[in-house]
């Protein structure tokens, strides 16, 4: 099947009866500015993510981490949600089996107004006391921070942010609203490199349910070929294109 043909069969499978569930990545960001892990723009002072996102960097050096932290929400602090959050965020609210499970950490799909968003890494708006003297994170939304690494208020130890790390578990809560989104019809898979576990099992444990999988990303990815669908292209046109089908 050509593309065309391709996408419009698949715009007739989103429909109010369908489940949909989405995974997005930070490539559904990148039209809002905000640099992805991976590929060009990706590393920050010649770090690259696994360097920094985990227990061992913070513990060793939790200035440095910080410092990313701190950049990133800046960043997204001045970024907004672009069509492909949009977009989402519309489909959210018409089709009522819609689920969307993001790895992303940058709170653009909440801004954008999508309604029953899995957040599956966390939060980056979120902190925690990491001597763990209260029990959970919360809200924070300073920008930047004045003193890095920033205080717990409590009991002064230094705040982490409430994402999670590598070699961290899921929240159990996230990790079963995924599970349950799991069971759908159709499951776009977008904007993700699809190489961080467990989140890059998700889309092939829906297969395996039965649902139809999509993938949209401008480059092939290890899940390309596991698919269903492969749209190659950016998130932010394709699901326009998508959505000029569906209102017309
Ligand atoms: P990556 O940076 O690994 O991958 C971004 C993907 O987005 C790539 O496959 C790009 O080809 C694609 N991409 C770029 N621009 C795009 C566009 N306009 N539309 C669609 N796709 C586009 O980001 P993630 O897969 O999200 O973990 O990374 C997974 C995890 O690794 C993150 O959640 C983060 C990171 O370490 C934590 O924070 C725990």
């Amino acid at each position: 099947m050509s593309f065309e043909e391709d996408f419009r069969s698949l715009a007739r499978r989103l429909t109010r009866e369908a489940r949909i569930t989405v995974l997005t990545g930070a490539g559904v960001s990148a039209a809002s500015g905000v640099p992805t892990f991976r590929g060009p723009g990706g590393l920050w002072k010649d770090f690259r993510p696994e360097e920094l996102a985990t227990p061992e960097a913070f513990a060793k050096d939790p200035q440095t981490v910080w410092e990313w932290y701190d950049w990133r929400r800046q960043k997204i602090a001045g970024a907004a949600p672009n069509r492909a959050h949009e977009v989402l965020a519309a489909w959210s609210r018409r089709f009522p089996g819609f689920a969307l499970v993001t790895q992303n950490v940058d709170g653009l799909h909440e801004r954008a107004g999508t309604a029953n968003v899995t957040r599956f890494h966390g939060s980056l708006w979120e902190v925690a006391c990491s001597a763990k003297c209260r029990p959970s994170s919360w809200p924070d939304d300073t920008v930047p921070f004045p003193r890095l690494p920033p205080p717990c208020p409590s009991c002064g130890a230094n705040l982490r942010p409430a994402v999670v790390w590598f070699g961290e578990a899921i929240p159990a809560a996230a990790l079963a609203s995924a599970e349950r989104a799991l069971d759908c019809d159709v499951c776009l898979i977008v904007g993700t490199s699809s190489v961080v576990y467990p989140a890059a099992g998700l889309a092939l444990e829906a297969r395996r349910r039965g649902a139809f999988t999509v993938e949209i990303n401008p480059e092939a990815t290890p899940a390309s070929g596991a698919v269903d669908l492969a749209l190659p292209g950016r998130a932010e046109e394709i699901l326009d294109d998508l959505e000029d089908l569906l209102a017309s």
